[in-house]
């Protein structure tokens, strides 16, 4: 039998709700594939935060790194100051291991209602590839005030005086700024992760690409060289690009013209929670951040939704689909398939539903029934 170590941070809110019903899926599909995951559990989130001040300490990185694929509830409580435990957390581990890609299904399961009148799940089927350790998310801003650094200050003068007419060595409290910044070999990667996958996937061979190159042309005009630059690679391979705010409006209107959309980090973060609504909503939307040769973490890409948590009520669906792709990453793809067909055949029986579909039944029950299903009815 195989054997597997998988670290998992149940985190806050929902979080160790939702992962015991991922945890249990996983289970029950390594029994019928022949392998066991031997979990590892770690504390950290808010509670033990606020008791030992510990986001995600250098020691727990670095223990975390000798795994392959991290798994990952929810993170984020009402009694820590917004960003924190999201930064110190969740960005944390995307940037330490570098998991440049966050891949992000958009894919509408039968029986699963969509706010998009008369699409059906053959029309809303595409993945969505979004840089995950560059652009804005850099972390590199402030606000410009007298004694600020030489660098800083060439920064925000350029960005702002003529335009403005700011004095920021007088006028300083009137500046605000953040650096989005992308490089070369994290530009390409990314694209050539989502040209590969598009070259595996069974559906039109098309990659769209999101910027607003039409506005923040430095930056985004870089990333639209390197795309062009790579797609010359795959010949095989139609392309388009889309303005980051044509392609919501697509994404409502026509998400049957897409297959794989590649998106800048900042760009990717807020398509994809619409991307989430056309596919039922957030409770059924899963991500994975992704390092092909390192340490990857897979999660449902929404909150901890503490206003529900301790009531066995949420969707668990995201982050047992999320746990489909970590079996996957550890090379089970049958198992990992099995999943996902067992998430839709009890979609399908139309009888265990979370009150977001519909339904009333308990978050634990649905994690009873695909686990039951994967057992037995597969
Ligand atoms: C997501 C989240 C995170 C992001 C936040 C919580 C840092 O919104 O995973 O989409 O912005 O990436
Ligand atoms: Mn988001």
């Amino acid at each position: 039998m195989t054997q597997y170590k998988v670290p998992v941070i149940p985190g806050d809110g929902v979080g160790p709700e939702i992962i015991a019903e991922g945890r249990k899926v996983i289970d029950a599909a390594g029994e019928k594939h022949g392998f066991d995951v031997d979990w590892i559990e770690f504390p950290n989130g808010a509670d033990h935060y606020l008791e030992t001040g510990e986001l995600l300490s250098e020691d727990t990185l670095k223990e975390l790194s000798n795994y392959k694929s991290i798994y990952l509830g929810s993170i984020g409580d009402p009694r820590v100051a917004p960003g924190v435990l999201e930064k110190g957390i969740l960005l944390k581990a995307r940037f330490y291991f570098d998991q440049y890609i966050n891949l992000r299904p958009v894919k509408l399961l039968d029986g699963v209602w969509t706010p998009l009148k008369n699409k059906n799940p053959k029309d809303i089927d595409f993945t969505v590839v979004r840089e995950n350790t560059e652009d804005f998310y850099i972390g590199i801003g402030g606000r410009a005030k007298k004694g600020i650094s030489e660098e800083e200050l060439e920064v925000t003068r350029s960005m702002y005086s003529t335009k403005f007419g700011l004095d920021i060595e007088t006028d300083s409290e009137e500046i605000a700024y953040q650096i989005g910044m992308i490089s070369k070999e994290g530009t390409r990667r990314v694209i050539k992760y989502a040209f590969d996958l598009a070259m595996k996937r069974n559906k039109d061979k098309h990659v769209a690409s999101v910027d607003k190159a039409n506005v923040l042309s430095d930056i985004y005009g870089f990333w639209r060289e390197q795309f062009n630059d790579i797609s010359e690679n795959y010949p095989e391979i139609d392309t388009d690009f889309n303005y980051v705010d044509a392609i919501t409006m697509w994404f409502a209107k026509n998400p049957e013209w897409y297959d794989v959309v590649v998106t800048p980090n900042m760009f990717g973060d807020i398509i994809t929670d619409l991307g989430a609504m056309i596919q039922g909503g957030l409770g059924l939307a899963p991500g994975g951040n992704i390092n092909p040769e390192g340490t990857s973490m897979f999660e449902p890409i929404h909150g901890s939704a503490p206003k529900y948590k301790g009531q066995d009520k949420v969707n668990p669906i995201a982050t047992i689909w999320a746990g489909s792709m970590l079996v996957d990453q550890l090379g089970e793809t049958e198992a990992s398939n099995d999943i996902l067909s067992a998430i839709e055949k009890s979609i399908a029986e139309n009888k265990i539903k979370t009150y977001d579909m519909g339904g009333s039944s308990k978050t634990s029950e649905v994690g009873d029934n695909i686990a039951r299903i994967i057992r037995e009815d597969l």
